[in-house]
């Protein structure tokens, strides 16, 4: 089958959470298992030009805002699929790769883009697989030149929900401008007075799928739905859960060539090396026989911190080091700066983004933290039962789909769910996942239960293409 990816973000290109993560290894995952497939996503000032491999079109003219516009196509492989980056300066040239007012207009741009690339490159795809709300702009127009467009009339939509919670909301003004002016587009954008791409994403889509089976439930409902769960319930019988993968390739401790020493269920001794490099690097007193808890996230609501906050108290008082790498809004930013200044020689605070440090802390942790307050799929878990890492999360979403409790007895699980949105709650599992950790017993069988699983992209992939054919027969 012939496919086509969009999305706004996708690594090795672009990456600011796991939207970039799942978007840069599908299409390889894919290719591996046969399909025709491409990627296309837009070329940020935050592009690594060395990842460029040529000028697939040196000057792709369209219209936009009534006038004709010029972007440029680079060509490149480096995710390891074929992939169309949309370099226009003005839309994507700029110091942050989302953040601005007029977000809605840089994406509307890059879909449509991307859809007149499609045409010039002939031959029309089977399938045009869409992101999150960036890309709804794409399903509205595809929908309806079905209709008049020979070339699309038997291309099939698919959307991917990763997040429900952005929706690229807009002035409904602004619609025709951007060439959304028939009745069709605008009432599939049209929400509560405003415009949403997301909503039209999930209206002119064929199929809809997320990102955990549990968070395709979640979305019907009110707490999850973020106002478009009767939206996502009528359309029900078109959406499946597909839980993420994870790329072993970038995520393995065994290859890992960004920690300080490589490990695996056979020989485990680089994990501690990389526990003591990764106490060093936050300037840490080196105890090993203290544990590790460590956070890595965007630092938003969804995330949980405000647990953390609640619970601050009591996770210092139970001795173990605590490592956070973050960035986002400042109140939590703030909080985790101050935690640190108050206990230097416990805590360990990164406000900024690095790849890099996110690997060591991966490897040198013993517990890993994700209290979400919802959560789609979530990807450092993953990444954690992989590095050996016992996972506490709240049990939502994707964490619901991928961790397994800790049975004590049967020595069966991988990590330590809790329900409840509380601090309390999130607590005693962190107590209980110290003492599972202190015990050797538990530990390897913890560990053994975590590193052992297959959450490759391979699984995932093929249950992407079994949806790619069941959305190509109509
Ligand atoms: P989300 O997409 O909601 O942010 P995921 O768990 O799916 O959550 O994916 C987050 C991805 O972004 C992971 O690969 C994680 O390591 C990465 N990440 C998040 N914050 C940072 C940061 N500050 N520095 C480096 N990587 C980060
Ligand atoms: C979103 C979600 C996250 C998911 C990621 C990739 O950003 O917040 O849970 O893992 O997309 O699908």
């Amino acid at each position: 089958m012939r496919i086509a990816i969009l999305s706004s973000e996708a690594a090795p290109y672009s990456k600011t959470g796991g939207l970039g993560d799942v978007a840069g290894a599908l299409p390889k995952a894919l290719k591996k298992i046969g399909e025709d497939v491409c990627l296309i996503t837009p070329f940020y000032r935050q592009t690594s030009p060395d990842l460029i491999k040529g000028v697939a079109i040196p000057q792709m003219t369209f219209k936009w805002r009534g006038e004709d516009v010029a972007a440029r196509i680079l060509y490149s492989d480096a995710c390891g699929a074929p992939t169309f980056l949309v370099d226009h300066q003005s839309q994507f040239f700029r110091d942050s790769i989302y953040g601005y007012g007029e977000d809605y207009e840089r994406f509307a741009f890059f879909s449509r883009a991307a859809l007149v690339l499609l045409r010039s490159l002939g031959n029309p795809p089977d399938i045009v697989h869409l992101n999150d709300w960036h890309t709804g702009f794409a399903a509205a127009e595809l929908n309806e030149s079905r209709n008049f467009d020979h070339f699309f009339q038997k291309t099939k939509i698919i959307f991917s929900i990763h997040n429900m919670a952005y929706q690229g909301i807009f002035d409904p003004n602004e619609l025709w401008k951007i060439g959304f002016g028939s009745e069709f587009a605008r009432s599939s954008f049209a929400l509560n007075g405003a415009a949403s791409a997301l909503k039209a994403g999930l209206i002119a889509s064929d199929w809809l799928s997320t990102v955990s089976p549990r968070y395709a439930e979640e979305i019907q409902s009110s707490e999850y739905g973020f106002g478009l769960e009767w939206l996502v319930s009528r359309r029900k019988n078109r959406l499946l859960g597909i839980t993420n993968g994870i790329d072993y390739e970038i995520w393995n401790p065994a290859n890992d060539t960004l920690i300080p020493a490589n490990y695996s269920l056979e020989d485990m001794t680089g994990k501690e090396i990389c526990k003591k490099a990764l106490l060093e690097k936050f300037s840490l007193p080196v105890n090993t026989d203290r544990p590790v808890i460590a956070s890595i996230s965007r630092l938003t609501a969804q995330k949980g911190i405000e647990l953390i906050m609640q619970s601050v108290a009591d996770l210092l008082s139970s001795g173990a080091y605590i490592i956070a790498l973050g960035s986002g809004e400042k109140r939590y930013e703030d909080f985790w700066q101050s935690l640190r200044d108050y206990a230097p020689r416990q805590v360990g605070v990164f406000i900024g983004y690095n790849e890099e440090l996110s690997h060591l802390i991966e490897a040198g942790a013993d517990i890993f933290l994700m209290p979400s307050k919802f959560e789609p799929c979530g990807l450092n878990q993953m990444y954690s039962l992989r590095y050996g890492t016992i996972p506490v999360v709240r049990d939502v979403g994707g964490l619901h789909d991928t961790v397994e409790d800790w049975n004590p007895v049967e020595l069966t699980g991988n990590g330590f769910k809790f329900q409840n949105y509380s601090g309390t709650a999130m607590i005693e599992k962190v107590y209980e996942a110290i003492y599972a950790w202190a015990d050797t017993d538990s530990l390897n069988a913890l560990r053994r239960n975590g590193m052992a699983i297959d959450n490759s992209w391979e699984n995932s992939a093929r249950k992407y293409c079994g949806l790619y054919q069941l959305a190509a027969r109509g």
